[in-house]
Protein backbone atom coordinates (compact mmCIF):
# COMPACT_ATOMS: atom_id res chain seq x y z
CA UNK A 1 0.00 0.00 0.00
CA UNK A 2 1.30 2.97 -0.83
CA UNK A 3 1.00 6.02 1.41
CA UNK A 4 0.72 9.56 -0.10
CA UNK A 5 0.59 13.30 1.50
CA UNK A 6 -1.19 16.32 -0.30
CA UNK A 7 -3.18 19.53 -0.11
CA UNK A 8 -6.27 18.08 -1.75
CA UNK A 9 -7.19 14.22 -3.05
CA UNK A 10 -10.05 13.83 -5.54
CA UNK A 11 -12.05 10.85 -5.65
CA UNK A 12 -13.02 10.15 -9.22
CA UNK A 13 -11.28 11.23 -12.60
CA UNK A 14 -14.63 12.14 -14.13
CA UNK A 15 -14.40 15.79 -16.23
CA UNK A 16 -15.06 16.70 -12.60
CA UNK A 17 -12.49 15.57 -10.57
CA UNK A 18 -10.10 16.10 -13.63
CA UNK A 19 -10.61 19.65 -14.01
CA UNK A 20 -10.29 20.05 -10.24
CA UNK A 21 -7.07 18.62 -10.20
CA UNK A 22 -5.59 20.57 -12.74
CA UNK A 23 -6.49 23.83 -11.46
CA UNK A 24 -5.30 22.83 -8.45
CA UNK A 25 -2.04 21.88 -9.34
CA UNK A 26 -1.57 25.10 -12.00
CA UNK A 27 -2.16 26.94 -8.83
CA UNK A 28 0.43 24.91 -7.27
CA UNK A 29 -1.52 22.74 -4.80
CA UNK A 30 -0.24 19.18 -4.52
CA UNK A 31 -2.91 16.95 -5.50
CA UNK A 32 -3.61 12.93 -5.91
CA UNK A 33 -6.69 11.57 -8.01
CA UNK A 34 -8.11 8.37 -7.19
CA UNK A 35 -10.04 6.90 -9.90
CA UNK A 36 -12.33 3.61 -9.48
CA UNK A 37 -11.87 2.02 -12.80
CA UNK A 38 -8.86 1.27 -15.28
CA UNK A 39 -9.60 4.27 -17.46
CA UNK A 40 -10.60 8.06 -17.21
CA UNK A 41 -13.28 9.75 -18.29
CA UNK A 42 -16.44 8.59 -16.28
CA UNK A 43 -19.18 8.61 -18.47
CA UNK A 44 -17.51 10.09 -21.03
CA UNK A 45 -15.87 6.89 -23.02
CA UNK A 46 -14.74 5.70 -26.74
CA UNK A 47 -13.80 2.52 -28.38
CA UNK A 48 -13.19 2.04 -32.24
CA UNK A 49 -15.38 -0.64 -33.62
CA UNK A 50 -15.04 -2.33 -36.65
CA UNK A 51 -12.77 1.45 -37.30
CA UNK A 52 -15.84 3.13 -36.61
CA UNK A 53 -15.34 5.29 -33.54
CA UNK A 54 -17.97 4.86 -31.49
CA UNK A 55 -18.78 7.46 -28.45
CA UNK A 56 -20.14 5.12 -25.71
CA UNK A 57 -21.00 8.02 -23.08
CA UNK A 58 -21.04 11.76 -23.65
CA UNK A 59 -20.47 13.31 -27.07
CA UNK A 60 -22.24 16.70 -27.64
CA UNK A 61 -21.19 20.23 -26.98
CA UNK A 62 -23.77 23.40 -27.51
CA UNK A 63 -22.49 26.93 -28.07
CA UNK A 64 -24.07 27.79 -24.60
CA UNK A 65 -21.30 25.29 -23.22
CA UNK A 66 -18.58 28.10 -22.30
CA UNK A 67 -16.93 26.18 -19.31
CA UNK A 68 -15.93 22.93 -21.43
CA UNK A 69 -15.17 25.16 -24.54
CA UNK A 70 -12.89 27.17 -22.56
CA UNK A 71 -11.38 24.05 -21.00
CA UNK A 72 -11.20 22.46 -24.60
CA UNK A 73 -9.61 26.17 -25.87
CA UNK A 74 -6.60 25.61 -23.12
CA UNK A 75 -6.12 22.37 -24.43
CA UNK A 76 -5.96 23.21 -27.84
CA UNK A 77 -8.79 20.45 -28.43
CA UNK A 78 -10.58 21.36 -31.66
CA UNK A 79 -14.34 20.43 -32.07
CA UNK A 80 -16.53 19.41 -35.36
CA UNK A 81 -20.42 19.98 -36.35
CA UNK A 82 -22.78 17.30 -36.53
CA UNK A 83 -24.07 16.41 -39.93
CA UNK A 84 -27.49 18.18 -40.18
CA UNK A 85 -28.18 18.56 -44.07
CA UNK A 86 -31.51 17.30 -45.00
CA UNK A 87 -34.97 16.84 -44.31
CA UNK A 88 -35.91 15.45 -40.57
CA UNK A 89 -38.03 12.77 -40.25
CA UNK A 90 -40.96 12.01 -37.33
CA UNK A 91 -42.76 9.17 -36.75
CA UNK A 92 -46.34 9.86 -35.59
CA UNK A 93 -49.26 7.88 -33.33
CA UNK A 94 -49.78 5.70 -36.41
CA UNK A 95 -46.25 4.83 -37.23
CA UNK A 96 -45.59 6.82 -40.24
CA UNK A 97 -42.64 8.03 -41.27
CA UNK A 98 -42.65 11.69 -42.50
CA UNK A 99 -40.20 13.57 -44.00
CA UNK A 100 -40.02 17.35 -42.74
CA UNK A 101 -38.00 20.62 -42.68
CA UNK A 102 -37.78 23.04 -40.24
CA UNK A 103 -38.03 23.12 -36.49
CA UNK A 104 -41.63 22.24 -36.13
CA UNK A 105 -42.80 18.12 -36.10
CA UNK A 106 -45.73 17.42 -38.94
CA UNK A 107 -48.42 17.63 -36.83
CA UNK A 108 -51.88 19.44 -36.76
CA UNK A 109 -51.88 23.37 -36.68
CA UNK A 110 -53.66 23.27 -33.56
CA UNK A 111 -51.20 20.69 -31.83
CA UNK A 112 -48.01 23.00 -33.04
CA UNK A 113 -49.87 25.74 -31.48
CA UNK A 114 -50.57 24.15 -28.05
CA UNK A 115 -46.55 22.69 -28.34
CA UNK A 116 -46.04 26.54 -28.85
CA UNK A 117 -47.95 27.37 -25.64
CA UNK A 118 -46.35 24.85 -23.54
CA UNK A 119 -42.52 26.08 -24.65
CA UNK A 120 -43.69 29.43 -24.14
CA UNK A 121 -44.37 28.79 -20.18
CA UNK A 122 -41.48 26.65 -20.13
CA UNK A 123 -39.28 29.72 -21.40
CA UNK A 124 -41.09 32.18 -19.12
CA UNK A 125 -40.42 30.15 -16.31
CA UNK A 126 -36.75 29.18 -16.79
CA UNK A 127 -36.13 32.85 -17.53
CA UNK A 128 -37.20 33.27 -13.72
CA UNK A 129 -34.99 31.06 -12.82
CA UNK A 130 -31.38 31.27 -11.40
CA UNK A 131 -30.01 27.61 -12.41
CA UNK A 132 -27.58 27.27 -9.24
CA UNK A 133 -30.70 28.22 -6.89
CA UNK A 134 -33.94 26.71 -8.79
CA UNK A 135 -35.29 26.40 -4.87
CA UNK A 136 -35.12 30.16 -4.57
CA UNK A 137 -37.56 30.47 -7.96
CA UNK A 138 -41.09 32.72 -7.36
CA UNK A 139 -42.69 29.47 -7.40
CA UNK A 140 -40.17 26.66 -6.58
CA UNK A 141 -42.73 24.98 -3.45
CA UNK A 142 -45.47 24.70 -5.80
CA UNK A 143 -44.02 23.83 -9.17
CA UNK A 144 -41.79 20.77 -7.33
CA UNK A 145 -45.17 19.51 -5.70
CA UNK A 146 -46.26 18.37 -8.74
CA UNK A 147 -44.69 16.05 -11.76
CA UNK A 148 -44.17 17.27 -15.01
CA UNK A 149 -46.38 15.25 -16.80
CA UNK A 150 -49.54 16.48 -14.47
CA UNK A 151 -47.99 20.38 -15.06
CA UNK A 152 -48.68 19.90 -19.03
CA UNK A 153 -51.80 18.68 -18.53
CA UNK A 154 -52.67 21.37 -16.43
CA UNK A 155 -52.10 23.52 -19.13
CA UNK A 156 -53.08 21.81 -22.39
CA UNK A 157 -55.44 18.92 -22.93
CA UNK A 158 -53.90 18.22 -26.09
CA UNK A 159 -52.69 14.60 -25.12
CA UNK A 160 -50.27 14.40 -28.05
CA UNK A 161 -48.55 18.35 -27.49
CA UNK A 162 -48.08 17.28 -23.81
CA UNK A 163 -46.15 14.10 -25.02
CA UNK A 164 -44.19 15.65 -27.69
CA UNK A 165 -42.91 19.13 -24.73
CA UNK A 166 -42.34 15.98 -22.53
CA UNK A 167 -40.62 14.11 -24.16
CA UNK A 168 -37.80 16.49 -24.30
CA UNK A 169 -37.08 16.62 -20.78
CA UNK A 170 -38.27 12.93 -19.66
CA UNK A 171 -37.24 10.74 -22.29
CA UNK A 172 -34.80 13.34 -23.69
CA UNK A 173 -32.60 14.65 -20.68
CA UNK A 174 -33.35 13.27 -17.53
CA UNK A 175 -34.40 10.24 -18.95
CA UNK A 176 -37.72 9.37 -16.25
CA UNK A 177 -41.01 9.07 -16.92
CA UNK A 178 -42.32 12.47 -16.93
CA UNK A 179 -44.58 11.43 -13.76
CA UNK A 180 -41.32 10.83 -11.63
CA UNK A 181 -39.54 14.32 -11.02
CA UNK A 182 -41.21 17.76 -10.23
CA UNK A 183 -42.36 20.49 -12.67
CA UNK A 184 -39.36 22.27 -11.10
CA UNK A 185 -37.02 19.61 -11.95
CA UNK A 186 -37.66 20.30 -15.65
CA UNK A 187 -37.67 24.39 -15.52
CA UNK A 188 -34.15 23.68 -13.55
CA UNK A 189 -33.17 21.53 -17.07
CA UNK A 190 -34.34 24.41 -19.46
CA UNK A 191 -33.00 27.00 -17.23
CA UNK A 192 -29.44 25.32 -17.59
CA UNK A 193 -29.51 25.03 -21.01
CA UNK A 194 -30.24 29.30 -21.04
CA UNK A 195 -33.95 28.20 -22.67
CA UNK A 196 -36.60 25.44 -23.32
CA UNK A 197 -35.88 26.92 -26.32
CA UNK A 198 -32.27 25.77 -26.34
CA UNK A 199 -33.35 22.63 -25.07
CA UNK A 200 -36.09 21.50 -27.77
CA UNK A 201 -33.68 23.20 -30.94
CA UNK A 202 -31.37 19.72 -31.76
CA UNK A 203 -29.12 21.88 -34.09
CA UNK A 204 -27.98 24.28 -30.77
CA UNK A 205 -28.10 21.09 -28.20
CA UNK A 206 -26.28 18.77 -30.34
CA UNK A 207 -24.57 21.21 -32.30
CA UNK A 208 -20.91 20.13 -32.61
CA UNK A 209 -18.75 17.11 -31.39
CA UNK A 210 -14.85 17.03 -29.95
CA UNK A 211 -11.87 16.20 -32.56
CA UNK A 212 -10.24 12.96 -30.12
CA UNK A 213 -13.95 12.10 -28.78
CA UNK A 214 -15.15 13.92 -25.77
CA UNK A 215 -12.94 11.31 -23.54
CA UNK A 216 -10.07 12.20 -25.08
CA UNK A 217 -10.94 15.88 -23.15
CA UNK A 218 -10.20 13.74 -19.79
CA UNK A 219 -7.41 12.17 -21.32
CA UNK A 220 -5.77 15.09 -22.48
CA UNK A 221 -6.13 16.09 -18.71
CA UNK A 222 -4.39 13.16 -17.06
CA UNK A 223 -1.97 13.36 -19.69
CA UNK A 224 -0.73 17.11 -18.38
CA UNK A 225 -1.52 15.55 -14.66
CA UNK A 226 0.47 12.49 -15.09
CA UNK A 227 1.37 8.77 -13.57
CA UNK A 228 2.22 10.52 -9.98
CA UNK A 229 -1.27 12.08 -9.59
CA UNK A 230 -3.74 9.91 -11.70
CA UNK A 231 -4.05 6.95 -10.16
CA UNK A 232 -6.66 4.36 -11.89
CA UNK A 233 -7.81 0.79 -10.62
CA UNK A 234 -8.26 2.79 -6.69
CA UNK A 235 -11.50 2.79 -5.99
CA UNK A 236 -12.33 4.63 -2.57
CA UNK A 237 -15.04 2.87 0.07
CA UNK A 238 -13.46 4.77 3.22
CA UNK A 239 -12.73 8.38 3.78
CA UNK A 240 -12.03 9.41 6.74
CA UNK A 241 -12.33 13.04 8.26
CA UNK A 242 -11.94 15.48 10.54
CA UNK A 243 -10.98 18.87 11.16
CA UNK A 244 -7.76 19.16 9.82
CA UNK A 245 -8.01 17.10 6.57
CA UNK A 246 -9.07 13.49 5.74
CA UNK A 247 -7.69 10.02 4.93
CA UNK A 248 -9.23 8.75 1.65
CA UNK A 249 -8.28 4.80 1.29
CA UNK A 250 -7.82 3.41 -2.08
CA UNK A 251 -7.21 -0.11 -3.27
CA UNK A 252 -3.80 0.29 -3.81
CA UNK A 253 -3.02 3.72 -2.19
CA UNK A 254 -3.89 6.26 0.51
CA UNK A 255 -4.14 9.74 0.81
CA UNK A 256 -3.80 12.10 3.56
CA UNK A 257 -4.95 15.49 2.49
CA UNK A 258 -6.19 18.87 3.90
CA UNK A 259 -9.15 18.72 1.72
CA UNK A 260 -10.80 16.28 -0.22
CA UNK A 261 -13.59 16.88 -3.43
CA UNK A 262 -15.80 13.86 -4.04
CA UNK A 263 -16.32 13.96 -7.90
CA UNK A 264 -18.58 11.00 -8.31
CA UNK A 265 -21.96 10.61 -9.46
CA UNK A 266 -24.44 11.76 -6.17
CA UNK A 267 -26.23 7.81 -6.60
CA UNK A 268 -22.50 6.74 -5.61
CA UNK A 269 -21.95 8.57 -2.30
CA UNK A 270 -22.89 5.87 -0.21
CA UNK A 271 -20.86 3.27 -1.53
CA UNK A 272 -18.17 5.31 0.19
CA UNK A 273 -17.84 4.78 3.94
CA UNK A 274 -17.46 8.22 5.97
CA UNK A 275 -15.94 7.87 9.53
CA UNK A 276 -17.21 9.41 11.04
CA UNK A 277 -20.60 9.54 9.48
CA UNK A 278 -21.98 12.34 7.79
CA UNK A 279 -24.65 14.28 9.23
CA UNK A 280 -28.25 13.14 9.07
CA UNK A 281 -28.98 15.91 6.21
CA UNK A 282 -26.28 14.78 3.55
CA UNK A 283 -27.50 11.01 4.52
CA UNK A 284 -31.06 11.68 3.37
CA UNK A 285 -30.37 14.41 0.97
CA UNK A 286 -28.41 12.11 -1.11
CA UNK A 287 -31.07 9.28 -1.36
CA UNK A 288 -33.50 10.91 -3.11
CA UNK A 289 -30.95 11.68 -6.31
CA UNK A 290 -31.22 8.81 -8.30
CA UNK A 291 -29.71 8.08 -11.84
CA UNK A 292 -32.24 8.05 -14.64
CA UNK A 293 -31.94 4.87 -17.83
CA UNK A 294 -31.43 5.07 -21.18
CA UNK A 295 -29.67 2.76 -23.52
CA UNK A 296 -27.60 4.76 -26.34
CA UNK A 297 -27.52 2.50 -29.38
CA UNK A 298 -24.61 2.82 -32.15
CA UNK A 299 -25.33 1.20 -35.29
CA UNK A 300 -22.56 1.70 -38.19
CA UNK A 301 -23.52 0.75 -42.04
CA UNK A 302 -21.27 0.73 -44.98
CA UNK A 303 -21.79 4.32 -45.67
CA UNK A 304 -24.36 7.11 -44.75
CA UNK A 305 -27.27 5.63 -46.88
CA UNK A 306 -29.58 7.98 -45.71
CA UNK A 307 -27.78 10.92 -46.73
CA UNK A 308 -28.39 9.84 -50.62
CA UNK A 309 -32.22 10.09 -49.72
CA UNK A 310 -32.09 14.20 -49.06
CA UNK A 311 -32.31 12.98 -45.11
CA UNK A 312 -30.37 13.91 -42.42
CA UNK A 313 -30.75 11.16 -39.88
CA UNK A 314 -32.32 13.50 -37.55
CA UNK A 315 -35.49 11.55 -36.81
CA UNK A 316 -38.33 11.85 -33.42
CA UNK A 317 -40.79 9.43 -32.46
CA UNK A 318 -42.51 10.71 -29.09
CA UNK A 319 -44.23 7.17 -29.34
CA UNK A 320 -41.75 4.84 -31.20
CA UNK A 321 -38.97 2.92 -29.09
CA UNK A 322 -36.29 4.42 -30.58
CA UNK A 323 -37.49 8.21 -29.94
CA UNK A 324 -34.90 9.73 -30.98
CA UNK A 325 -32.01 9.28 -34.21
CA UNK A 326 -29.03 11.14 -35.31
CA UNK A 327 -26.38 10.19 -37.82
CA UNK A 328 -23.13 10.33 -36.07
CA UNK A 329 -20.63 9.28 -38.18
CA UNK A 330 -17.34 10.56 -36.89
CA UNK A 331 -15.27 13.39 -39.03
CA UNK A 332 -13.26 11.55 -41.54
CA UNK A 333 -14.75 8.23 -41.77
CA UNK A 334 -16.72 6.64 -44.92
CA UNK A 335 -18.91 4.59 -42.72
CA UNK A 336 -21.98 5.74 -41.49
CA UNK A 337 -23.12 5.64 -37.56
CA UNK A 338 -26.31 6.65 -36.35
CA UNK A 339 -27.38 6.85 -32.53
CA UNK A 340 -30.57 6.40 -31.38
CA UNK A 341 -31.90 6.12 -27.42
CA UNK A 342 -34.06 4.21 -25.86
CA UNK A 343 -35.40 5.92 -22.52
CA UNK A 344 -36.28 4.74 -19.10
CA UNK A 345 -39.73 2.01 -19.26
CA UNK A 346 -38.84 1.19 -22.86
CA UNK A 347 -35.05 0.62 -22.09
CA UNK A 348 -36.57 -1.37 -18.71
CA UNK A 349 -38.47 -4.06 -21.36
CA UNK A 350 -35.58 -3.69 -23.50
CA UNK A 351 -33.33 -5.38 -20.94
CA UNK A 352 -36.47 -7.84 -20.56
CA UNK A 353 -35.79 -9.35 -23.82
CA UNK A 354 -32.95 -11.66 -24.93
CA UNK A 355 -29.74 -10.31 -27.19
CA UNK A 356 -31.24 -12.08 -30.39
CA UNK A 357 -35.22 -10.29 -29.70
CA UNK A 358 -33.60 -7.12 -28.62
CA UNK A 359 -31.25 -6.28 -31.34
CA UNK A 360 -34.41 -7.61 -33.82
CA UNK A 361 -36.76 -5.05 -31.86
CA UNK A 362 -34.22 -2.24 -31.79
CA UNK A 363 -33.30 -2.28 -35.70
CA UNK A 364 -36.91 -2.73 -36.49
CA UNK A 365 -37.50 0.93 -34.81
CA UNK A 366 -34.73 2.07 -36.77
CA UNK A 367 -36.04 0.61 -39.75
CA UNK A 368 -39.21 2.70 -39.02
CA UNK A 369 -37.95 5.93 -39.96
CA UNK A 370 -35.07 5.16 -42.49
CA UNK A 371 -36.08 1.87 -44.20
CA UNK A 372 -34.97 -1.39 -44.86
CA UNK A 373 -31.99 -0.64 -45.35
CA UNK A 374 -31.11 0.05 -41.79
CA UNK A 375 -31.76 -3.54 -40.99
CA UNK A 376 -28.47 -4.39 -41.31
CA UNK A 377 -25.84 -2.79 -39.62
CA UNK A 378 -21.86 -4.12 -39.60
CA UNK A 379 -21.60 -2.87 -35.73
CA UNK A 380 -24.38 -3.19 -33.60
CA UNK A 381 -23.85 -1.80 -30.02
CA UNK A 382 -25.78 -0.63 -27.18
CA UNK A 383 -23.62 1.44 -24.13
CA UNK A 384 -25.11 -0.16 -20.98
CA UNK A 385 -24.02 2.27 -18.17
CA UNK A 386 -27.06 1.45 -15.49
CA UNK A 387 -24.56 -2.21 -15.91
CA UNK A 388 -21.54 -0.64 -14.77
CA UNK A 389 -20.57 -0.39 -11.46
CA UNK A 390 -19.14 3.05 -11.27
CA UNK A 391 -22.19 4.84 -12.48
CA UNK A 392 -25.61 2.42 -12.12
CA UNK A 393 -27.24 4.42 -14.74
CA UNK A 394 -27.44 7.58 -17.39
CA UNK A 395 -26.84 10.21 -18.57
CA UNK A 396 -27.03 11.36 -14.67
CA UNK A 397 -28.88 11.97 -11.44
CA UNK A 398 -31.79 14.33 -10.55
CA UNK A 399 -34.21 14.44 -7.60
CA UNK A 400 -37.41 12.47 -6.94
CA UNK A 401 -40.27 14.35 -7.07
CA UNK A 402 -40.60 17.31 -4.32
CA UNK A 403 -36.88 16.47 -4.08
CA UNK A 404 -35.01 19.17 -5.62
CA UNK A 405 -36.74 22.52 -3.28
CA UNK A 406 -36.57 20.29 -0.13
CA UNK A 407 -32.94 18.92 -0.65
CA UNK A 408 -31.29 20.98 -3.14
CA UNK A 409 -29.79 23.48 -0.97
CA UNK A 410 -27.67 21.22 0.90
CA UNK A 411 -26.03 19.60 -2.09
CA UNK A 412 -23.32 22.25 -2.76
CA UNK A 413 -22.62 22.52 1.10
CA UNK A 414 -19.32 21.32 2.13
CA UNK A 415 -18.82 19.04 5.24
CA UNK A 416 -15.87 20.13 6.90
CA UNK A 417 -12.94 19.29 4.38
CA UNK A 418 -15.44 17.23 2.64
CA UNK A 419 -16.62 18.91 -1.09
CA UNK A 420 -18.33 17.75 -3.68
CA UNK A 421 -18.28 18.56 -7.00
CA UNK A 422 -20.28 16.42 -10.02
CA UNK A 423 -21.92 17.66 -13.16
CA UNK A 424 -25.40 16.47 -11.20
CA UNK A 425 -25.03 19.39 -9.01
CA UNK A 426 -24.43 21.94 -11.71
CA UNK A 427 -27.00 24.93 -12.53
CA UNK A 428 -25.78 25.86 -16.16
CA UNK A 429 -24.58 22.88 -17.77
CA UNK A 430 -26.68 20.48 -15.11
CA UNK A 431 -25.99 16.69 -16.42
CA UNK A 432 -23.47 17.96 -19.03
CA UNK A 433 -19.66 17.88 -19.53
CA UNK A 434 -19.69 21.70 -19.50
CA UNK A 435 -21.71 21.06 -16.03
CA UNK A 436 -19.11 18.87 -14.69
CA UNK A 437 -15.73 21.53 -15.67
CA UNK A 438 -17.61 24.05 -13.96
CA UNK A 439 -18.16 22.48 -10.73
CA UNK A 440 -14.76 20.93 -10.82
CA UNK A 441 -13.26 24.48 -11.07
CA UNK A 442 -15.67 25.86 -8.59
CA UNK A 443 -14.62 23.66 -6.01
CA UNK A 444 -11.00 24.05 -6.85
CA UNK A 445 -11.81 27.99 -6.27
CA UNK A 446 -13.27 27.32 -3.08
CA UNK A 447 -10.91 24.98 -1.33
CA UNK A 448 -7.91 27.65 -2.75
CA UNK A 449 -9.76 30.18 -0.98
CA UNK A 450 -10.06 28.55 1.89
CA UNK A 451 -6.08 27.12 1.86
CA UNK A 452 -4.78 30.47 1.40
CA UNK A 453 -7.03 32.40 3.75
CA UNK A 454 -8.77 34.64 0.78
CA UNK A 455 -12.25 35.15 -0.22
CA UNK A 456 -14.17 33.12 -2.68
CA UNK A 457 -16.49 34.84 -5.23
CA UNK A 458 -19.87 33.43 -4.86
CA UNK A 459 -20.72 34.48 -8.56
CA UNK A 460 -17.75 32.76 -10.11
CA UNK A 461 -19.72 30.09 -12.56
CA UNK A 462 -16.37 28.29 -13.35
CA UNK A 463 -16.42 29.30 -17.03
CA UNK A 464 -12.53 31.18 -16.75
CA UNK A 465 -9.80 29.12 -15.66
CA UNK A 466 -8.12 30.29 -12.42
CA UNK A 467 -5.34 30.99 -14.11
CA UNK A 468 -7.04 33.24 -16.27
CA UNK A 469 -8.64 34.96 -13.56
CA UNK A 470 -5.18 35.48 -11.82
CA UNK A 471 -3.89 36.49 -14.84
CA UNK A 472 -6.45 39.23 -15.29
CA UNK A 473 -5.92 40.60 -11.54
CA UNK A 474 -2.47 40.63 -11.83
CA UNK A 475 -2.52 42.46 -15.36
P1 LIG B 1 -18.45 11.02 -14.14
O1 LIG B 1 -19.47 10.01 -13.78
O2 LIG B 1 -18.19 11.24 -15.57
O3 LIG B 1 -17.07 10.68 -13.43
C1 LIG B 1 -17.03 10.18 -12.11
C2 LIG B 1 -15.81 9.27 -11.94
O4 LIG B 1 -15.78 8.80 -10.57
C3 LIG B 1 -15.87 8.00 -12.81
O5 LIG B 1 -14.67 7.89 -13.54
C4 LIG B 1 -16.04 6.86 -11.80
O6 LIG B 1 -15.41 5.67 -12.22
C5 LIG B 1 -15.37 7.43 -10.57
N1 LIG B 1 -15.81 6.84 -9.30
C6 LIG B 1 -17.07 6.55 -8.89
N2 LIG B 1 -17.05 6.09 -7.62
C7 LIG B 1 -15.76 6.08 -7.22
C8 LIG B 1 -15.10 5.70 -6.01
N3 LIG B 1 -15.77 5.28 -4.93
N4 LIG B 1 -13.74 5.82 -5.95
C9 LIG B 1 -13.02 6.28 -7.01
N5 LIG B 1 -13.60 6.64 -8.18
C10 LIG B 1 -14.96 6.55 -8.28
N6 LIG B 1 -22.93 15.16 -21.58
C11 LIG B 1 -22.70 16.08 -22.56
O7 LIG B 1 -22.21 17.16 -22.26
N7 LIG B 1 -22.99 15.78 -23.86
C12 LIG B 1 -23.54 14.58 -24.24
O8 LIG B 1 -23.75 14.31 -25.43
C13 LIG B 1 -23.80 13.62 -23.21
N8 LIG B 1 -24.32 12.39 -23.52
C14 LIG B 1 -24.27 11.36 -22.59
C15 LIG B 1 -24.54 10.04 -22.98
C16 LIG B 1 -24.43 9.01 -22.06
C17 LIG B 1 -24.75 7.60 -22.49
C18 LIG B 1 -24.05 9.30 -20.72
C19 LIG B 1 -23.92 8.20 -19.70
C20 LIG B 1 -23.77 10.60 -20.33
C21 LIG B 1 -23.88 11.65 -21.26
N9 LIG B 1 -23.58 12.97 -20.91
C22 LIG B 1 -23.45 13.93 -21.88
C23 LIG B 1 -23.33 13.33 -19.49
C24 LIG B 1 -21.84 13.47 -19.16
O9 LIG B 1 -21.14 12.36 -19.64
C25 LIG B 1 -21.69 13.64 -17.65
O10 LIG B 1 -22.43 14.78 -17.26
C26 LIG B 1 -20.23 13.82 -17.23
O11 LIG B 1 -19.42 12.76 -17.63
C27 LIG B 1 -20.18 13.94 -15.70
O12 LIG B 1 -18.86 14.14 -15.28
P2 LIG B 1 -18.47 13.91 -13.76
O13 LIG B 1 -17.01 14.05 -13.66
O14 LIG B 1 -19.36 14.75 -12.91
O15 LIG B 1 -18.91 12.38 -13.44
Amino acid sequence: MEHLERDVVVIGAGPSGLTAAYELNKAGKSVAVLEARDRVGGRTWTDVMDGATIEIGGQWISPDQTGLYSLINELGIETFERYKAGKSVYLNEQGEAIAYDGDDFPVAESTVAEMNKLISLMNELAAQMNPDTPWEHPQAEELDQISFHHFLRQHSDDELACNNVGLFIAGGMLTKPAHTFSALQAVLMASSAGSFDNLVDEDFILDRRIVGTMQGVSKAVAERLGDEIVFLNNPVLKLEWFDGGVVAHGQSVTVSAKKVIVAIPPNLYSRISYVPALPRKQHVTHQHQSMGLVIKVHAVYETPFWREEGLSGTCFGPNALVQELYDNTYTGESTGTLVGFISDLKADAMWELDEEARRAAILKGIAAYLGEKALDPKVFYLSDFAAEEWTRGAYATSYDLGGLYRFGPAQNENIGPIYFSSSDLAGEGFQHVDGAVRMGRRSAARIIAELDGTSYDESYDGVQTLTAIDDKVSA
